[in-house]
């Protein structure tokens, strides 16, 4: 029997809501698959904000540190606009990336056959879609210095961020989009500007030199506005794509939508595994926010956040039967037709929050028998 310890961050906005939809699933994984998991709660994002002044605290970042995985709700909203910078809700979430060293995103887009219709592009577009975005997540604009808003002279602002990547930031993403793509249809395209950025030509350079180790994979690059076109173009003709901070942000909103729905889309942030202990640090975190426009309406689809419980199973736990197993009810309870109202048809009736979780979880309970 193998024992886990979870830490909780639900966040704002509608991050307590789905979170709690994957407690449920947690107490029964704890209570039936014969491992132990052990979970403990914390603020982050605005609601640590206005309990304690910060984004995250220093006891939550060393709970985060000691723990197996951590599972993140969603963050952000219009309460805390006027904030100080340093203390949005969204620096919390960055500085958990940050110093958790969670440099690997995985953002796997799926088209679940039942969904094929939801999407806003065409069925036979979106059919039997699989694609895995791999976001570099610790580097590029998001963290490069100098970082600011400075007056001039004569009275202007100039507001600077820096794209900045170094070859081994490059080097430890490509491999790990290599590695993947090796157990998937051994295709990786590499997506950056190298027609406009130096950071680009830097980029395609390292990539073209780590794919000389994976001569099993294709590697094709292509220019990311080009690869957002491609993306609602003929999104199949992807397996996997290797990319930036910046790009791999707007890029994976992309590839939700081609799934039905940003609530239908999970991710994984990985750090490296620790060569003494096989670990490696992780957090799980659906792609989308903390959607200030359903929150608290018991409207928000759980789907991203149970898949990224799903993910933290097979990356953190090694559990992937049970993985694979959760995976295989969220597409049975899609397929029995049940939809929350962001991948219901237009004016169709749609299930909660919380009969979107019921009905995954008695589905896991009827598979699991
Ligand atoms: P958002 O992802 O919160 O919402 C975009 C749209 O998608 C909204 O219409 C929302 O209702 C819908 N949506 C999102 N998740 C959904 C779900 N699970 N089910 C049904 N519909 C869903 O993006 P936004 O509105 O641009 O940002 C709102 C706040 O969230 C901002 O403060 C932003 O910084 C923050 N944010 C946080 C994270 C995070 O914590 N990881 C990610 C993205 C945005
Ligand atoms: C995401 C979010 C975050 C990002 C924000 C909230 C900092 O949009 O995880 O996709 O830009 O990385
Ligand atoms: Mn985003």
């Amino acid at each position: 029997m193998a024992s886990f310890n979870l830490l909780l961050l639900p966040g704002d906005g509608i991050g307590p809501e789905v979170m709690s939809e994957v407690e449920k699933l947690v107490r029964w994984f704890d209570k039936e698959s014969g491992n132990r998991f052990e979970t403990e709660r914390h603020l982050v994002g605005g609601s640590a904000y206005d309990a304690h002044g910060v984004a995250i605290t220093d006891e939550a970042m060393g709970l985060a540190m000691a723990s197996d995985a951590v599972l993140f709700g969603a963050v952000g909203g219009p309460k805390w606009d006027k904030v100080p910078y340093d203390c949005r809700p969204e620096a919390g979430l960055l500085r958990l990336r940050k110093d958790l060293e969670l440099f690997a995103n995985l953002r796997p887009a799926i088209c679940y056959p039942a969904l094929a219709d939801a999407s806003s592009l065409k069925r036979e577009l979106v059919e039997g879609l699989d694609i895995l975005i791999v976001r570099e997540l610790t580097g590029g604009v998001y963290f490069g210095e100098p970082k600011e808003i400075v007056t001039l002279e004569n009275g202007e602002k100039r507001a600077v961020d820096t794209q900045l990547y170094t070859t081994h930031e490059i080097d430890r993403i490509a491999r790990i989009a290599f590695d993947l793509a090796g157990k998937r249809r051994n295709k990786v395209a590499s997506a950056e500007k190298r027609n406009v950025m130096k950071s680009g030509v830097l980029w395609n350079e390292v990539v073209t030199r780590v794919h000389g180790d994976y001569p099993g994979v294709a590697l094709e690059h292509v220019l990311a506005d080009n690869c957002a076109m491609q993306l609602v173009r003929n999104p199949k003709q992807y397996d996997v794509i290797v990319t930036d901070n910046l790009f791999g942000d707007i890029l994976s909103d992309v590839a939700a939508m081609l799934t039905g729905s940003l609530g239908m889309l999970p991710s994984a942030a990985l750090g490296a595994v620790d060569p003494a202990t096989g670990k490696r640090r992780a957090m799980y975190e659906p792609v989308h926010g903390s959607a200030p426009d359903i929150a608290g309406q018991s409207l928000a689809n759980p789907i991203a956040m149970i898949g990224s419980f799903a993910m933290a199973l097979r990356y953190s736990c090694n559990l992937v039967a049970e993985a694979d197993l959760l995976e295989k009810a969220v597409a049975n309870v899609l397929g029995s037709g049940l939809r929350t109202r962001d991948i219901a048809a237009r004016g169709a009736n749609a299930a909660s929050t919380g009969e979107m979780g019921d009905a995954i979880l008695t589905e896991l309970q009827h598979l699991a028998r």
